[in-house]
């Protein structure tokens, strides 16, 4: 079974959301998809209201996640990590175990926009918008990793 980690800071915004999309395109018996922050601030906490809010929308339901910090297992127990920002990235490879862990780390928008390295933006501090705005990049990604994956 591939297992795919979406991480971001809080796991609360961001990761939530990708974890909910990319769950809802795969099979459950083929995939198992997760998602973590690189701060341990939220832990134990419900994805941010607007994020459920937003995921809603489309009939995807993140009430049943909860909040958790990323851990050095979290290397060896996933097959892809998929980072949404560039300090995400830094703060994740930072704790690899050696560079062949690395390899496992990508910036989710690569998917979409390859080698563009860009970032999905914290949507924490802003409006509902944001998080519609990172829900429409999240779904294209998805869209291409659900693409890849199920071709590997
Ligand atoms: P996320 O958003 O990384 O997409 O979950 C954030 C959530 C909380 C905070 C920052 C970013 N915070 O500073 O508490």
């Amino acid at each position: 079974m591939a297992k795919i980690l979406m991480v971001c800071l809080g796991n609360i915004c961001r990761s939530p959301l990708a974890e909910g999309i990319l769950k809802s395109k795969l099979k459950s018996e083929v995939f198992f998809v997760d998602s973590a922050g690189t701060g341990a601030w939220h832990a134990g906490e419900l994805p941010d209201k607007r994020s459920i809010a937003v995921a809603k929308k489309y009939g995807i339901d993140l009430t049943t996640q909860r909040a958790r910090q990323f851990c050095l297992d979290d290397f060896s127990a996933f097959d892809y990590i998929y980072v949404m920002d560039k300090t995400n990235y830094v703060s994740v490879c930072k704790l690899a175990p050696s560079s062949e862990y690395i390899d496992k780390v990508e910036l989710i928008l690569n998917e979409s926009n390859p080698g563009e390295n860009l970032e999905v933006p914290d949507p924490y501090y802003g409006g509902d918008n944001g998080f519609n705005n990172v829900y429409n990049m999240l779904n294209d990604a998805c869209e291409k990793i659900k693409i890849k994956l199920e071709n590997a």
